[in-house]
This record gives C-alpha cells, structure tokens and sequence, in this order.
C-alpha cells in the first residue's frame, strides 16, 4: 500500500500508523542498500535544511547532516547561542521565519512544547531529534536494527532496564506496542514511564496484538529477551538535579552484565543502547564489546532512518 508523508512533521510516533512506521523503516532499509551500492537519488536537491540544537548531540547532528548531503541538500546546523530564538525571539517567530527560508526543520532541545509550538507555527515538516520526553528517531533506528538482525518485528521480546521514564524509555514503548514487539521495561518503580502513557501504548499494543510489561525485576524480565536495551541513568538536563545520586544507586540492580545477559537463557540476545553510554555503569565494558553488541549498527541506522524521514515528508 502506497503512503504518502508528504508535509508531515515527527514529534513522537504517537502520530503515526504501525503502517506508516513500516514505510519509514522499509524506506530506510532500501536507502541504505542505495548508499552501500554506490547510488545517491538525490531527491533533496535543492532543499534547504535547518537543525536547531539546545543540546549537544554526536550521532543526530551527524546523521541529518550526512543524510542531507548523500540527497542533494543543505543543511544548516543552528546551536543555542547561534541564533535569537529563547532570547530575543520567541519560538513561534523563530518558526515562521525558518519556514519561509528553510524546506524542514530539526529540533533537539528540551521541553517537548518547544518542538509543538515550532511545528504549528513552521508552515514546513518539523522533525523532533530529541527532547525530554521522545526521541522518535533514534526508536525507528532501533527498530530497523532489530528487524534487520532478526528478520522480524512481531513477536519480538525487547526488554529495557534502567531509567524507564526517560526519552528513549518513552519512544520505544510506544514505537514497540505500536509495532507488535513485546516491550518490557524493568526499572524501580520510581523510574516506570507515566501512567497515562503506559495506557496509551496499552492500546496499540492490543490493536498489534503484542504486550507491555512493568516489572521490578531484572532478572525475571529479562527472561528469554530478543533484546535487551539500556540508556544513561542520567539523561541530558538532569546532571545537576536532586536526587541524582540516590538514582544511580537505585539502578546497579538493572546494570546490564554478562550475568544479565544469561539470565535471558538465550546465546542469541542481542544488547542495544542508543549511545553515548557510560561504560560500566549502565551497561559493563564486556557486554559493550561482546560480539551481542549491536550498538554501532543502531549508531549507522540513525542515518539511513532519518534520511527516510526526511526523504518521505519533504
Ligand atoms: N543517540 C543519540 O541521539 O546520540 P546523540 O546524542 O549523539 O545525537
Ligand atoms: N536519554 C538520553 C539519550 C541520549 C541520546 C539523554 O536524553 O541524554
């Protein structure tokens, strides 16, 4: 079935069918053999591209500048001291003047009201390369990643352990339930995602017919995993809030090690994380260089996943 995405913006998956997000992941499998192949369609020609970064960023920045460039575009990188928006200017003017310049428009910062107001004012495809509270991107790059180690979505057991309520936490239960792989986060119970948006991906999980679970219990969840996923236990924003010690030490039962990982009872796990991590406090040296380590195929998945993004929408 044809889809078209044209003038659509990203702010969260939420927005988007189980079918529509197999498009952007297909897409992004065919792109991906194009550049391996040697071949660049350069359907962004002439497009002009501007990335707004309140954060700093490695792979995100990267990926839609490289993504831009493999299509033919410009993209332009605006860091928070670049440009007027948050000081002199407001978001919604900031918006309209980079939609009548610009063809799209990424932004990564921190409140998700920015993103919002920036795609309802923009008049142009607004992209959310991460804030607080989604990280849309970086879910369809992991979930290319799965279907491509795996073969397959449905059915899959993805297991997250840590901070449960963060960006990445948060998009992929909801990119998981939406695409029928059993999504199961284990966390203390002070770090599980929201209720309301637990309730939210409990629907789309009984409409793909796969299941989410919250549980304390690391070992136990992780039981039989197809993978298993981590994140910081600090996320951007949150260095220097309270509570941050007590945290990290709440989270060392839900350290991924080689114990953890044979406690899925499997030798075919596979451990993702969307990097940067923090070597042996999330996830131990050993699991992150074993060869169950699929974190550097995500890293390149970002690219061929945001250029199907862009290509798509533009
Ligand atoms: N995974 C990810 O978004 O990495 P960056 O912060 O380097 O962009
Ligand atoms: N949760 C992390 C993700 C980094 C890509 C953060 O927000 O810092």
């Amino acid at each position: 079935m044809p889809f078209n995405l044209k003038g659509r913006h990203l702010l969260t998956l939420k927005d988007y069918t189980p079918g529509e997000i197999e498009h952007l992941i297909g897409l992004s499998a065919r792109l991906k053999q194009l550049k391996y192949a040697g071949v660049f369609p350069k359907s962004m020609k002439n497009k002009n591209i501007a990335l707004i970064f309140e954060k700093p960023s490695t792979r995100t920045r990267c990926a839609f500048v490289v993504a831009c460039v493999d299509e033919g575009a410009h993209p332009e990188y605006l860091g928070k001291n670049d440009i007027q928006m948050g000081k002199k200017e407001s978001v919604a003017d900031t918006a309209r003047v980079l939609g009548r310049m610009f063809d799209g428009i990424q932004f990564r910062g921190f409140e998700h009201s920015t993103v919002e107001e920036l795609a309802r004012y923009a008049g142009v495809p607004v992209w959310n390369g991460l804030t607080d509270s989604y990280h849309p991107t970086q879910c369809l790059a992991d979930l290319l990643t799965i279907k491509e180690h795996f073969g397959s979505l449905k059915g899959r057991k993805l297991v997250y352990t840590g901070d449960g309520r963060n960006n990445v936490a948060n998009s992929l239960l909801v990119g998981c339930a939406k695409m029928g792989v059993d999504f199961v986060i284990t966390a203390p119970e002070s770090l599980f995602p929201d209720d309301e948006l637990v309730n939210t991906a409990n629907k789309y999980a009984r409409e793909s017919g796969s299941s989410i679970e919250l549980i304390t219990d690391a070992v136990k969840a992780v039981k039989n995993a197809d993978a298993i996923y981590t994140d910081v236990w600090v996320s951007m924003g949150e260095e220097d809030n309270p509570g941050m010690k007590e945290r990290i030490e709440s989270l060392q039962p839900y350290q991924v090690n080689a114990k953890l990982m044979a406690a899925t009872g499997r030798n075919d796990t596979i451990f993702m994380h969307c990097l940067p991590a923090v070597h042996d406090k999330e996830v131990t040296t050993e699991v992150f260089e074993s060869s169950a380590s699929v974190v550097f195929d995500e890293a390149e998945n970002r690219v061929h996943t945001i250029k199907a993004v862009m290509v798509a929408t533009l």
